[in-house]
C-alpha cells in the first residue's frame, strides 16, 4: 500500500520525537492507522547540521515552499514553536489544502479562530493532542471520552517547568531563584523563563482546555494570571506545616452560570491527588456532571511523550481521512469570563510587621471592615523587633482581600505583604 507522507516543521525535542516514534513504531503505528506513513520532509534551519538522531539523506530541507508546493504530502506537522512563522506556515499549509497536527498552544490559543477558521474555509483539520499537557491524553479525554458531559470545572499542574522549581523548594527547601537556576541547568528552564514561571505557558492551555470544555472560545489574555516568582521557602514551609502544598494551578470552572478562570499559585491539601503531582510531571482533574472527577496524570513535556500525542493525532487523520472538521468553539461565540476577583475563596495571607502591642487587633478589625474574617493566625517573631503573621481567612471575595491589602500597606506598623495565595478548595460536593 503507498504510504501516506507526510511533513514535520521543525526537529527540536517534540519533533524528532515524533520522528522516532514514527520510525520505530512503524509496523504497528501502519497497521493501526491502516495504511503506512513516511515522513518525507523535516524543515530545519540548517540542513547540514549533525543531529542526534539521524535522518536519510535528503530528508531534511530548508525549504517550506517546497513542503507546501509537494501535492503528496497530505499531513504538516507544526512542531516549531513561537508565533511566527509557525502561524503562517499552518495556516499555509492548510490553504494549500493539507492537514496539521501542532503542539503549538502559544499560536493555538492566540490565534485558534483564525487557525480554525482557514481550516474549515479549506476543509481541512486540525490535531492538537500535544499543545497541552504533553504525554496526556486530555484533548481526546474532553474531545470524546467525556462528551456525555456538562464540564463543570477543570484544575491541571500544566506547566512542568514550575511544577519542578515547587517541587525543588518542597523537596529540599530551595528558595525560588536556586531552584530556577537549577531547572535551567538540567534543561527544564528557557534561559528567559518567563513565559513558564509568570503562568503565560499554563494560561494558554486553559485558554484550549476550557474552550473545549465550555464549548466557546476563550482569550488567554483575559485569563487573570500570578506565576510562581513571588513564592518563597518560607512560604512553601509555611503551607507545609499547616497541610498544604503550593502549586501552580490552572483553573476553570462554571459556577452561577458564569465561567471563572485563573492562573495562580495556590495552597493544595497535602491529601489531594494535585498536592503529590511533583517534578516535570503535569496533571489535570476534570468534572463533569456525569461522570464526577477523574484525573489525568503524566509526562507533560519531552521528547517522547509529547512524540506520543503527536503521533496519535497522526494517526487520527491517516485513518480517518474523511471525517469533517468539528472544532467549531473557535469560530463561535467568544466566552464572557465573569469577574474572578468575585470569586469566593479561603486565603493565606503573610505579613511582617512591627511587634507592638494592638497591632493584631487593629488588623483583624480593619479585614472586619472589609467583610474579611479571619479563620486562624499565628505569628513568628525574629530578634529584630519584627513578627512575620500568618492569615488564613475564612472565604471571602478576591476583591475584599486586594481592598485589605491596600489598607495594610498604609499601615505604619506593617512592613510588607508578602504574599497572598488562594486555597484550592478542592472537589465541589
Ligand atoms: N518541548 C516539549 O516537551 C514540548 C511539549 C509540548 C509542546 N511543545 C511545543 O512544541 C513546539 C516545539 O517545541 P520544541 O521543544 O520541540 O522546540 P525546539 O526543541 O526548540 O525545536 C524547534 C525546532 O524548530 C526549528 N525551527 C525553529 N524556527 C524555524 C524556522 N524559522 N525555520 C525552520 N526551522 C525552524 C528548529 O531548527 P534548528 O534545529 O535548526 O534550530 C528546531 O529544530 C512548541 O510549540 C512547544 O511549545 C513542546
Amino acid at each position: 500500500m503507498k504510504p501516506v507522507e507526510i511533513a514535520i516543521l521543525g526537529f527540536g525535542t517534540v519533533g524528532s520525537g515524533a520522528y522516532r516514534i514514527l520510525n520505530e513504531h512503524a509496523k504497528a503505528i501502519a497497521r493501526r492507522a491502516a495504511c503506512p506513513i513516511a515522513v518525507k520532509r523535516i524543515l530545519v534551519r540548517d540542513a547540514s547540521r549533525e543531529r542526534a538522531v539521524p535522518t536519510p539523506p535528503g530528508v531534511l530541507t530548508e525549504s517550506f515552499e517546497e513542503i507546501l508546493a509537494d501535492p503528496d504530502i497530505r499531513i504538516v506537522v507544526e512542531a516549531l514553536g513561537g508565533e511566527e512563522p509557525a502561524l503562517g506556515y499552518t495556516l499555509a499549509a492548510l490553504e494549500a489544502g493539507k492537514d496539521v497536527v501542532t503542539a503549538n498552544k502559544l499560536a493555538l490559543a492566540l490565534h485558534g479562530r483564525r487557525i480554525f477558521e482557514t481550516a474549515r474555509a479549506a476543509g481541512r483539520r486540525i490535531a492538537f493532542e500535544g499543545a497541552v499537557a504533553g504525554g496526556i491524553p486530555v484533548i481526546r479525554a474532553l474531545r470524546e471520552g467525556l462528551t456525555a458531559n456538562n464540564i463543570e470545572r477543570i484544575t491541571g499542574i500544566l506547566n512542568g517547568t514550575t511544577n519542578f522549581i515547587l517541587s525543588a523548594m518542597t523537596d529540599r527547601g530551595m528558595e525560588y531563584q536556586d531552584a530556577l537556576r537549577e531547572a535551567q541547568s538540567l534543561g527544564y528552564a528557557e534561559a528567559d523563563p518567563s513565559a513558564d514561571v509568570e503562568g503565560f505557558d499554563a494560561a494558554y492551555k486553559l485558554a484550549i482546555l476550557a474552550s473545549l470544555g465550555f464549548e466557546g472560545y476563550v482569550d488567554p489574555r483575559r485569563i487573570p494570571r500570578k506565576g510562581i516568582s513571588t513564592v518563597t521557602a518560607q512560604d512553601i514551609a509555611l503551607a507545609d506545616k499547616f497541610g498544604y502544598r503550593i502549586k501552580l494551578l490552572a483553573g476553570a470552572e462554571r459556577a452561577d452560570g458564569s465561567l471563572h478562570l485563573s492562573v495562580t499559585p495556590s495552597l493544595v491539601p497535602k491529601g489531594h491527588p494535585l498536592a503529590n503531582v511533583n517534578g516535570a510531571y503535569n496533571a489535570v482533574t476534570i468534572e463533569g456532571d456525569s461522570v464526577g472527577q477523574l484525573m489525568l496524570y503524566g509526562k507533560g513535556a519531552g521528547d517522547l511523550p509529547t512524540g506520543s500525542a503527536v503521533v496519535s493525532d497522526i494517526i487520527e487523520l491517516v485513518r480517518f481521512p474523511d471525517l469533517s472538521e468539528s472544532e467549531i468553539i473557535w469560530q463561535d461565540r467568544e466566552m464572557e469570563l465573569s469577574d474572578s476577583t468575585a470569586r469566593p475563596s479561603e486565603y493565606y495571607v503573610r505579613l511582617l510587621v512591627k511587634d507592638l502591642p494592638g497591632v493584631l487587633g487593629q488588623i483583624a478589625t480593619m479585614l472586619g471592615v472589609h467583610g474579611i474574617s479571619i479563620a486562624t493566625v499565628t505569628q513568628e517573631l525574629d530578634n529584630a523587633g519584627r513578627a512575620t503573621l500568618l492569615i488564613f481567612t475564612h472565604e471571602c471575595e478576591r476583591s475584599s482581600v486586594e481592598a485589605a491589602a491596600g489598607t495594610l500597606r498604609t499601615m505604619p506598623f506593617v512592613l510588607s505583604i508578602a504574599n497572598i495565595l488562594p486555597l484550592w478548595a478542592g472537589t465541589r460536593g
